[in-house]
């Protein structure tokens, strides 16, 4: 492969319009000429100039138009949410594994920003003819993702469920609690659910205990994005979240230890969650 394959062909993108989903979190529209076709749940790195390069899910893909979902927490996400339409940024990709599609009845469970991702496969799935049960989760009222535009689409193959920690809108309580108190987990045929990754090991344990099809999208940090440097790699296997994932199945978690336990900080330190 030619190395600037490998690297996910740089290309620079001018930013066509800024939409606010939270306090706290903007989707950024832009145009990008891309041959091959993106897959649910893969993920671009994005440059932000004179700041940092961040992995960044694919939220929506309208050929030609990709969006980006940024949830605000450091520098380089805070220079992404401040961007306004005609200003460049630089992306590489799309990298990484998507979501299996085979699904008739599935249940979504969306964690914060983790509902980036999900929102295309939503899309897919229920373009495929599926059933989707759909659980938004936040911590407030006020951190729900695409709470509207999901609220607007629910009907007879879409049901939307919302849970939050506090209360202040839905069910009060953790996304696992909603699934465990507010859905019969056995009627599904797979749970795919991205977000807190303390949240997703729950559901994990959930399904595995339903024997249900699982699948998760991780994050770690990362640097080269496409197998190069090792910064994503888990224990005990040392697969790459970049390469191997970001999405991965029930089974493949259940043989990484790392998964819900711990992560590397940008220094390569293992942390607990
Ligand atoms: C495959 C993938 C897809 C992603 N998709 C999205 C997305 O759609 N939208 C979105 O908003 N974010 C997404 N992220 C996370 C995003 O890349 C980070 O939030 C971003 O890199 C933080 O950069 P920063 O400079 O703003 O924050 P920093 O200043 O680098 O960090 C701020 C704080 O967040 C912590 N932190 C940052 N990144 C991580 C991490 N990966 N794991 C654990 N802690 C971390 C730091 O330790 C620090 O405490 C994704 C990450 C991955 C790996
Ligand atoms: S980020 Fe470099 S190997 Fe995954």
């Amino acid at each position: 492969m030619r190395t600037d394959e490998l690297l996910g062909n740089f290309t620079s993108v001018r930013i066509s319009e800024v939409i606010s989903e939270s306090k706290r979190c903007e989707t950024l529209y832009f145009d990008l000429k891309q041959s091959s076709t993106i897959n649910p749940g893969q993920f671009l790195m994005v440059w932000v100039p004179g700041i940092d390069e961040v992995p960044m899910s694919i939220s929506k893909w309208k050929p030609p138009l990709v969006g980006i979902t940024v949830l605000n927490i450091g520098e380089a996400t805070e220079a992404l949410s401040s961007k306004v339409p005609n200003d460049w940024i630089g992306v590489r990709g799309p990298f990484g594994t998507s979501f299996d599609l085979d699904c008739k009845n599935a249940l979504v469970v969306g964690g914060g920003v983790g509902m980036a991702p999900l929102r295309p496969l939503i899309y897919r799935l229920l373009e495929e003819g599926a059933n989707v049960t759909l659980l938004i989760a936040a911590k407030t009222k006020n951190d729900l993702i695409f709470h509207r535009e999901f609220s607007e689409l629910s009907g007879n193959a879409l049901r939307l469920i919302t849970t939050t920690d506090d209360g202040s809108a839905g069910y009060k309580g953790l996304a696992s609690e909603g699934v465990t108190e507010l859905v019969d987990i056995t009627e599904f045929d797979k749970l795919y659910t991205c977000g807190p990754e303390l949240m997703m090991a729950e559901l994990h344990k959930l399904a595995m205990k339903a024997d249900i099809g699982f699948q998760a999208s991780l994050e770690r940090f990362m640097k080269c994005g496409c197998g190069i440097c090792g910064t994503c790699a888990m224990d005990p296997t040392g697969i790459l979240v970049c390469l191997d994932g970001p999405v991965f199945t029930g089974k493949q978690l259940e043989k990484i230890s790392d998964f819900g336990k711990y992560y590397r900080d940008q220094v390569g330190l293992k942390k607990k969650f």
